[in-house]
């Protein structure tokens, strides 16, 4: 607790980065990953899988943009600042383990954005949501964009912020977090150089036994297309959360969205059935040689 206090207040962040909630969720993701790091290793190793795949398929490699870059676990920056002429780690908030892992690359820049464009929006400062991936989408020179896990976080704290408000602002803004989700991939979709997704879509409550008690929608009811490859996240071990059940988020790669979404929406759920938290399955297998 004293060093998430500590952490809290030597990190430098914006007073909106403060004031939003963002720099508390990734001092509180920070220490959940310290405390889960063998229980993640696997989907970080699933990730690194589909970003190298990602970065083999792209026929130039001027600039990289990671999105929700935070801790840069999910990404091999050292692949990534090898094989790109610059590297731009997007994050609402850059905590000190990521700021040291950037400084080992002359090529890797760091970049402080809410990718939602809501924080105007929830700090009484404009009525709707700005497009702030726009002038990034506006580069020609952005070869590769990953978005590293961040789709289903991007909504928790407007939302979370929205519900404390007075009931005529939560009616004026129904459906935020949808249209967060939505406005990600509707932003991705704007890039033209290759996009590669990393992200969650379902949280599961597995029981003791394997079961799962109960199934959460990750993405606001955003439907994903196919993925190249899924496997399920043991994100908290029994114990972790809650004494009775572990948490296992179902997670998806891209290798190539714009591809992907090509192919066509199909929704995406996994509904029951036993999973095994400690043991992630992997149900598809990337190619990397596909195009
Ligand atoms: C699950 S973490 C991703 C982990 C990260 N890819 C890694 O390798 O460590 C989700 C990230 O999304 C970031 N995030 C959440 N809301 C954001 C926003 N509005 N704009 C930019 N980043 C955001 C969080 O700060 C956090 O770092």
């Amino acid at each position: 607790m004293l060093a998430e206090i500590l952490t809290w207040c030597l990190t430098p962040a914006s007073l909106d980065a403060r004031r939003t909630g963002h720099l508390t969720a990734a001092v509180s993701l920070w220490s959940r990953s310290v405390r889960c790091r063998r229980d993640w290793s696997a989907h970080e190793a699933h990730c690194h899988a589909i970003v190298t795949a990602a970065v083999e398929g792209c026929e130039r490699r001027r600039t990289c943009l990671v999105l929700g870059s935070g801790l840069v676990r999910d990404v091999p920056l050292a692949l990534l600042a090898e094989r790109f002429e610059t590297v731009m780690l997007v994050d609402v908030v850059h905590l000190w383990p990521a700021r040291l892992k950037a400084r080992r690359h002359a090529n890797v820049a760091l970049v402080a954005l809410d990718v939602t464009g809501a924080t105007d929006l929830l700090l009484d400062r404009a009525t709707g949501l700005a497009d702030p991936l726009a002038r990034f989408a506006a580069d020609p020179a952005i070869d590769l964009v990953i978005s590293a896990n961040c789709l289903s976080q991007l909504a928790l704290q407007p939302v979370d912020r929205l519900e404390r408000m007075s009931s005529a602002r939560r009616r004026r803004h129904v459906g935020l977090g949808r249209r967060i989700v939505e406005g990600h991939l509707a932003a991705l979709a704007r890039f033209s150089g290759r996009v590669c997704l990393l992200t969650d879509s379902h949280g599961l409550d597995v029981d003791a036994e394997g079961r799962v008690v109960e199934t959460r929608d990750l993405l606001e009811g955003v439907a994903l297309p196919a993925a190249d490859a899924d496997w399920d996240w043991c994100l908290a071990p029994l114990g972790e959360w809650a004494d009775d059940h572990a948490i296992v988020h179902r997670a998806h790669g891209f290798v190539d969205f714009h591809a992907a979404q090509a192919r066509g929406r199909g929704g995406r759920s996994r509904e029951g059935g036993a999973v095994a938290c400690g043991t992630p399955s992997v149900e598809k297998r990337i190619d990397p040689s596909a195009p």
